[in-house]
C-alpha cells in the first residue's frame, strides 16, 4: 500500500471537503489542551488550519508526544475534515493520527523583544506573519518587474558583481583583493549595461549592488537588489514614459494578486490600485523654488537631502520626477542637458509619503572627449576605464538608463518603517550576520 500524500492545508477550506481524509504537513502556530482534547494551530505555506485530537483516539503516548510539540515544531498529520463554525475558516481537522517530525527547543522568538534581539534571531524572525507578507510581495513584484521588462521586448542580462573599477563614486565602494589586485563590489550594473545595448539595444540587469555608506537611516542598505535597465535610442521624456509605465504595472500587479498581504501590512490595494500616469515632472529649478516658498534656505546647487525630498512628497499620492539637477552634484556620464551646461539630463523618481528616491536615471554622454574630461574630473584611475570609453569609439549613439532600488519600492509598496524589513537578512554598516 502507498502512502497518501500530504496535501497543502488550503484544499481543507476548499470545496467538497468536508468529510474528506486529509494528510497534511507543517509548523505548530500555538497550542492548548484541555483533559484529554488537545487543540493545535498548524500552517504551512498555504494557510493554517485547526487540529483537534483526542486522547482516546491517538493513544496515550503519540498524545503526549503530541502535547509536548513547542511552537514551530514540526508535524505530519491525518486526520478528517470538519466543519467547525467556531473556528477560523468554519472547518477543523479532526486528528487521526499525528507524527512529530521534530518537536523542537522552545522558540526563542516572542512577542515585544528588542529589536536588536530579533535581528540577532533574524534566521528565526523570517517565519513572522509580517516578514512572510512581506516576502510573498516582493516575490510578486520582482515577477511583474520581470513580465513588464519582457513586454518591453526588454532583454535580461547578467552582469558581474566583481568588479575592477567603481564606478558610482570610489569612497561608497566596497574594495576587496582581488589575488593580490584592488577589486569592487559593484555598486551599479550601468556601465556593463551600456556595453550590451549595442548588440541588444534593450537590455537590464537584476544584480545586488553595494554601497560602502556609513548611512544609518531607514533607506540605505549596504547590499540592495537593484534593477537597472539601458536603453538605446533613448532620450530624457522616453525614459521617464517608461519607468512611470513599469511603475503602474507593477504596483497594479502587486495590488490585484497580493490583497491579502498589502492589507495585512497595512497598505491598501486600492491605494496602488488608483496609480497611473503621468507622474508630475518637477525641475531641480522648481522644486528649489517650492523648497524656499516652505521656509527652506537651500542654494542652488546643493543636492536635496531627505527632508527636502520629504517635503516635496509628503501631499502627493503618486510618485514625482525631478529633473536637470545641477551636473556638479551628479556622476560623470551623465549628458549636459542640451543649452544649458550647469544642468544633466537626469531625473529622480521620488515615492510618496516622504519614502524618498526610488530610481535615478538619466541619458549618457556619448562624446569621447568630453566623457574622458568628466571622468579625469573625478580622479579616478582612467587606464582601468578604458573598455568603457571604447563604447563611445564604435557606433556611439544616444542612450539613457535608470537603476531602481527594489528594497526602496518595496519599503514604499508595503509601507515598512525601514528598510532592513524589506529584506530578510539585511546588510547595514552595524551588521551582516546572520
Ligand atoms: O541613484 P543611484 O546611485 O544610481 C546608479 O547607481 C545608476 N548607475 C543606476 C543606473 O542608471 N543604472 O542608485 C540607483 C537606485 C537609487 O535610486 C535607490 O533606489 C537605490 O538604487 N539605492 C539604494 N537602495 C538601498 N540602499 C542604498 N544604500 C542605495 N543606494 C541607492
Ligand atoms: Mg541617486
Amino acid at each position: 500500500m502507498t502512502e497518501p500524500a500530504a496535501e497543502p492545508i488550503a484544499r481543507i477550506f476548499g470545496p467538497e471537503a468536508v468529510g474528506r481524509s486529509i494528510r497534511i504537513r507543517g509548523w505548530l502556530v500555538r497550542a492548548r489542551s484541555s483533559g484529554g482534547l488537545l487543540f493545535l494551530v498548524v500552517r504551512d505555506r498555504t494557510g493554517q488550519v485547526q487540529v483537534t485530537a483526542r486522547r482516546d483516539v491517538l493513544g496515550e503516548s503519540d498524545f503526549d508526544r503530541a502535547e509536548h510539540v513547542q511552537v514551530e515544531g514540526s508535524l505530519e498529520i491525518d486526520g478528517t475534515v470538519a466543519e467547525d463554525r467556531r473556528s477560523p475558516g468554519g472547518r477543523e481537522l479532526k486528528a487521526a493520527r499525528i507524527h512529530v517530525v521534530q518537536s523542537g527547543d522552545p522558540f526563542p522568538v516572542m512577542a515585544d523583544q528588542t529589536e536588536e534581539f530579533r535581528l540577532d534571531q533574524r534566521h528565526l524572525v523570517v517565519r513572522s506573519p509580517e516578514m512572510v507578507a512581506t516576502f510573498r510581495v516582493k516575490a510578486t513584484l520582482l515577477r511583474a518587474l520581470r513580465e513588464f521588462l519582457e513586454s518591453e521586448e526588454v532583454l535580461e542580462m547578467t552582469p558581474p558583481v566583481l568588479t575592477g573599477n567603481p564606478a558610482e563614486g570610489g569612497a561608497e565602494a566596497f574594495q576587496i583583493d582581488y589575488f593580490g589586485r584592488p577589486g569592487y563590489l559593484s555598486q551599479t550594473a550601468q556601465l556593463y549595461l551600456e556595453a550590451l545595448i549595442f548588440p541588444h539595444e534593450r537590455v537590464y540587469g537584476l544584480t545586488p549592488s553595494f554601497r560602502a555608506e556609513k548611512s544609518r537611516t531607514p533607506r540605505h542598505l549596504t547590499e540592495y537588489l537593484h534593477l537597472e535597465v539601458e536603453l538605446a535610442w533613448c532620450d530624457l521624456a522616453e525614459l521617464l514614459d517608461f519607468e512611470e509605465r513599469m511603475i503602474v504595472s507593477v504596483a497594479h500587479a502587486v495590488a490585484d494578486r497580493r490583497p491579502a498581504e498589502l492589507r495585512e501590512l497595512g497598505r491598501s490595494p486600492e491605494e496602488l490600485r488608483a496609480l497611473a500616469a503621468p507622474f508630475a515632472r518637477l525641475s531641480y529649478d522648481e522644486a528649489i523654488e517650492r523648497l524656499r516658498a516652505r521656509g527652506f534656505s537651500i542654494a542652488w546647487g546643493q543636492d536635496l537631502g531627505t527632508a527636502e525630498e520629504r517635503a516635496l512628497t509628503m501631499e502627493e499620492a503618486q510618485p514625482i520626477f525631478l529633473t536637470r539637477f545641477p551636473k556638479e552634484i551628479k556622476a560623470f556620464y551623465m549628458l549636459e542637458t542640451p543649452g544649458n551646461p550647469r544642468t544633466v539630463e537626469a531625473a529622480d523618481l521620488l515615492a510618496p509619503e516622504g519614502y524618498g528616491e526610488l530610481i535615478g536615471g538619466s541619458c549618457r554622454e556619448t562624446d569621447l572627449t568630453r566623457l574622458t574630461e568628466r571622468l579625469r574630473a573625478t580622479g579616478a584611475d582612467l587606464p582601468s576605464y578604458q573598455w568603457y570609453l571604447d563604447l563611445r569609439r564604435y557606433g556611439s549613439v544616444p542612450h539613457a538608463g535608470f537603476g531602481l532600488g527594489v528594497e526602496r519600492l518595496v519599503r514604499w509598496i508595503t509601507r515598512r518603517d525601514h528598510i532592513r524589513d524589506t529584506t530578510p537578512f539585511p546588510r547595514t554598516p552595524s551588521r551582516h550576520t546572520p
